[in-house]
């Protein structure tokens, strides 16, 4: 099939090459020059383990191209909308100023019996809005709602391999034709019988927003668990791995810390208490405030620990931060919660030195006031303690033996529970986590 997708960030790029994978023949179309050049060369504009290799794959079988024209997803059968929604500027709203426009520019160019299929995360009522002006200027051409729900970090996997497929449909007769060809475009996942949810637009839209508030809920659960443990003296790790041998409650999204940020949780729960509002149903979403409450302490909490382990001052301390990313195998940094304690040390007087395996840039073009260092053992040299904010695997792994050697005093903060607290305390260092004892 002949596909265009509209928008190449994160969600459309991978889309993109992946659609190509799956046989299609794609264009790519992004306002974005430099990304675009960067695509069309196999050069990932932003960092997502085996993406690369899918680009340079698909590009070379001529099936994939990128384009600044949006005239150039003339033709195509099915045209992805894969805009970013952004939080609005001093309001929990999303920013649909995107989106609107990935769909005017679209409106030039499609014709009658062609689906537009909207992939972006968007509040309950878009699609519906979307479809009318749709209807209205192109008779015969036909809008469904398909959310995505891929992990950055796992986005080619997710893409290829999704849990489920939700296809949110409109009432009448162009119904079948656009699940069908739906099914056409995902043949080889709808072949592997991945569950799929046949429904309405409203659902659909919100099937996306419910399942990341809640993701955020479960992590805003454990972490104001963590709190409780840090009152009493409990642990949140064993506990988490207690609750979590439930089935029904899953030890997974159970990992107690710094908490969520990046491009999609923080906002997408704050667009859906904005939208609720606006539905009249904002009670309805009244514990979201508090999942964002509880999430927030978690920087203000870990500022403080920082504090007290330097014996009470902040003031000229050297510290090491291990991590700038909002998770691990991503330089997204975009509400990162490591990057934000960061910036708080280091405006209450610390000397703060960051480090991060993909994240330096993008962060140095946001604070340039911190310092930066390559590798963890330069960011920690002198260190009054270190503070590891983003569970990359290389941090995880360090020996706290040798790195014991370059810090001025053994004191680690482990902010996402994710270093061997053992290992450390043998090799003398002072060990501290949100939600367990001092070790
Ligand atoms: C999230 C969802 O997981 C995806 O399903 C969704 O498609 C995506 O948003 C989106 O809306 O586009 P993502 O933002 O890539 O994906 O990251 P997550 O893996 O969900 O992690 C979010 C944050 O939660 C990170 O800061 C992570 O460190 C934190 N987290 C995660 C915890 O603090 N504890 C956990 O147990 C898990």
């Amino acid at each position: 099939m002949r596909i265009s997708v509209v928008g190449c960030g994160y969600l459309g790029a991978v889309h993109a090459a992946s659609m190509a994978e799956l046989g299609h023949e794609v264009v790519g179309v992004d306002v974005d020059e430099r990304k675009v050049a960067a695509l069309g060369e196999a050069r990932a504009p932003f960092y997502e383990p085996g993406f690369e290799d899918l680009l340079a794959r698909t590009l070379a079988t001529g099936r994939l191209r990128f384009s600044t024209e949006i005239a150039a997803a003339a033709g195509s059968q099915v045209h992805f909308v894969c805009v970013g929604t952004p939080q609005k500027r001093g309001e929990y709203a999303a920013d649909l100023r995107y989106v609107e426009a990935a769909a005017e520019s679209l409106l030039g160019v499609i014709e009658s019996g062609e689906l537009v299929v909207g992939k972006s995360t968007v509040p309950v009522g878009t699609a519906a809005r979307l479809a009318d002006l749709v209807g209205e200027k192109v008779p015969g051409a036909m809008l469904v709602w398909n959310p995505e729900f891929l992990r950055e970090g796992f986005a080619v996997q997710d893409t290829l391999h999704p849990d489920r497929l939700v296809y949110g449909l409109p009432d009448g007769p162009d119904r079948a034709t656009a699940e069908r060809v739906l099914d056409e475009v995902y043949a080889p996942i709808v072949a592997r019988q991945t569950p799929k949810v046949v429904t309405d637009y409203a659902t659909a839209e919100m099937v996306k927003t419910a399942a990341n508030s809640f993701l955020a809920t479960k992590i805003s659960f454990i972490n104001a668990m963590a709190e409780l443990c840090e009152a009493t003296g409990a642990d949140v790790k064993q506990l988490a791995d207690a609750i979590g041998y439930d089935d029904r409650i899953g030890r997974k999204f159970l990992n107690a810390g710094l908490g969520f940020g990046g491009g999609c949780l923080p906002k997408d729960i704050r667009a859906f208490m904005a939208r609720a509002g606006e539905l009249g149903a904002d009670q309805a979403l009244t514990f979201l405030r508090e999942v964002d409450n509880i999430n927030m302490r978690r920087r203000i909490r870990m500022v403080e620990l920082a504090r007290e382990v330097c014996d009470g001052s902040l003031l000229g301390k050297h510290i090491a931060v291990l991590g700038a990313a909002f998770k691990p195998d991503s330089d997204d940094i975009r509400d990162s919660p490591a990057l934000n304690v960061a910036a708080q040390l280091q405006l209450q007087g610390a000397v703060v030195t960051v480090t991060d395996p993909a994240a330096i840039e993008n962060s140095r073009r946001l604070w340039p006031q911190l310092d930066y260092a390559t590798t963890p053992e330069e960011a920690a040299e002198r260190a009054d303690a270190v503070l590891v904010l983003t569970e990359w695997r290389q941090y995880r792994e360090l020996d706290p033996v040798a790195f014991g050697e370059v810090v001025a005093s053994k004191r680690v903060l482990d902010g996402r529970n994710a270093l061997d607290r053992e290992a450390w305390t043998a090799a003398g260092w002072t060990y501290r986590a949100l939600g367990r004892r001092a070790g």
